[in-house]
C-alpha cells in the first residue's frame, strides 16, 4: 500500500523504528514496505557469528554487506546484532589446538591456557568486525542472552561462561570500545528483561561491570511480547531501573505472538478479528506508553516487518502467527493503525 502513512516518520520525534531482514528481502514489495515504514534495519541472522567467521580466519562479510549497503542507500540506520551469543556460533572457538573441546579440560594450567586462546579468539573477532562497520553501524549487540536466572550464579552455562567465567563479557565491550571509539553504543541485549529475577540479575551483573569500568552503554530489551503478558507496566518498571543507573534502554526485537506462552493452538488460515483488535490495543498502549515517557526508550526494532516472515510461526510449533504490524499480503494490520492513527480504528 502506497497510501498509507509511515510509522517510522509518525514516531519521527520520539525514536527511530526499525525491522530485521535477511538479506533476501531487499528486493520486491518487502523493501518497498522497509523503504516507507522504517528508518533503521537489524541483519535477523547475517551478523551473527556463524554467518561472519564460519572457520577461524575466514571471514564472509557478504550477507552482511548487503543490509548495510541496502540501508545506506536508502538512508537508513543499522544496528549490530549480535557480536557474541551462545547460538549460532562454531564450534571452532571452543576446542583447543589439538581439537579437544575446552570445557572437557580438567588440567587446571591447560583451562588456563585455553581460556586465553578463547579470549584473545574473541579479542580479535570484535576488533575486525567493528573496525569494518564503524562507521556505518552505531547501534551494537555486543553480547545477547548471558543471563539466565536457572543456571549457577545466574549466569547461563554457554561455552562462553564455563571457559572464561564473565571475563568474556568484559574483553567484548572493551574490545568493541577500544576498536569503535565512543561513537558507537554497546549494549547487553536480552529476553523476558520484565521478569524480576532476569532483570535483577542484568541489572546486578551490569553494575558489577560499570563499577570496574566496563562501556557498556545501554540494555537492549527484546520484546518478545504475547497478547497477555508481560504487562506495560512490569516493562516500564524494567526500563525505568536501567536507567537509574545511566544506561539506554531500546526495544531490539519487538513482536507480539498471537497465543500465550503454554498455549499450542492454532488459528489457521483465517485469524479472527477479535484477536487482531486485541493485539491493536495491546501495541497502543505500548507505543502509547513509550510516547508518554519520552526517552526513557531511545530506539524500536521490530523482529521483522509483515506477517509472512517470522520465526514465530516456526516456534515452539508450526502454526499460524502474525505478530506485526502488516500481514503476510503487506497490508496494514488493525495493529498499525492502532500506533500510527487509532481514530482508523474507531
Ligand atoms: O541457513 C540455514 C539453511 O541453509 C537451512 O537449509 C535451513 C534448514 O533449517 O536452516 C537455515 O538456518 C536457519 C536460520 O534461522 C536462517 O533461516 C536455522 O535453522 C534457524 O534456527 C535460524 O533461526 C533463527 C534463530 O534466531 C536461531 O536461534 C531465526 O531466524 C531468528 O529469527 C532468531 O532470532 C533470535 C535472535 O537472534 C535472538 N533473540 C531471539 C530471536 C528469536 O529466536
Amino acid at each position: 500500500e502506497t497510501d498509507i502513512p509511515s510509522v517510522a516518520e509518525t514516531y519521527a520525534d520520539d525514536f527511530p523504528i526499525g525491522a530485521a531482514v535477511e538479506p533476501n528481502q531487499l528486493s520486491g514489495l518487502t523493501a518497498e514496505l522497509l523503504k516507507k515504514q522504517v528508518n533503521s534495519l537489524v541483519a535477523e541472522n547475517a551478523m551473527k557469528p556463524d554467518a561472519i567467521q564460519p572457520s577461524e580466519g575466514v571471514f564472509t562479510w557478504d550477507r552482511a554487506d548487503q543490509i548495510v549497503k541496502f540501508a545506506m542507500d536508502n538512508g537508513m540506520a543499522v544496528r549490530f546484532h549480535t557480536l557474541v551469543w551462545h547460538s549460532q556460533t562454531p564450534n571452532w572457538y571452543f576446542l583447543d589446538e589439538a581439537g579437544k573441546p575446552m570445557v572437557d579440560e580438567t588440567d587446571s594450567a591447560k583451562r588456563e591456557a585455553n581460556k586465553k586462546l578463547l579470549l584473545k579468539r574473541l579479542d580479535t573477532y570484535v576488533r575486525t568486525v567493528v573496525a569494518r562497520y564503524k562507521d556505518d553501524i552505531k547501534s551494537w549487540d555486543v553480547v545477547n542472552e548471558v543471563v539466565e536466572p536457572g543456571d549457577p550464579d545466574g549466569m547461563r552455562a554457554s561455552n562462553w561462561y564455563l571457559i572464561t567465567g564473565t571475563d568474556y563479557i568484559e574483553t567484548a565491550f572493551r574490545a568493541a570500545r577500544e576498536a569503535g571509539g565512543k561513537d558507537i553504543k554497546l549494549y547487553i541485549n536480552d529476553y523476558g528483561t520484565d521478569a524480576a529475577n532476569k532483570r535483577d540479575r542484568i541489572y546486578e551483573l551490569v553494575k558489577t561491570m560499570l563499577d570496574k569500568g566496563v562501556p557498556i552503554d545501554g540494555v537492549g530489551h527484546q520484546t518478545h511480547i504475547n497478547l497477555l503478558s508481560p504487562s506495560v507496566d512490569a516493562m516500564l518498571a524494567s526500563f525505568n531501573k536501567f536507567k537509574e543507573l545511566g544506561l539506554d534502554n531500546i526495544i531490539t526485537e519487538l513482536d507480539m505472538s498471537l497465543y500465550t506462552w503454554n498455549d499450542r493452538s492454532d488459528y489457521g488460515e483465517d485469524v479472527p478479528q477479535d484477536v487482531l483488535l486485541r493485539q491493536a490495543a495491546r501495541y497502543r498502549e505500548l507505543f502509547d506508553a513509550l510516547k508518554a515517557n519520552k526517552g526513557l526508550v531511545s530506539a524500536v526494532t521490530f523482529w521483522g516487518i509483515a506477517d509472512n516472515h517470522t520465526w514465530l510461526s516456526s516456534f515452539p510449533i508450526t502454526r499460524t502467527e502474525a505478530p506485526f504490524l502488516f500481514d503476510k499480503y503487506y497490508h496494514a494490520k488493525p495493529a498499525f493503525w492502532a500506533v500510527v492513527d487509532p481514530s482508523k480504528l474507531d
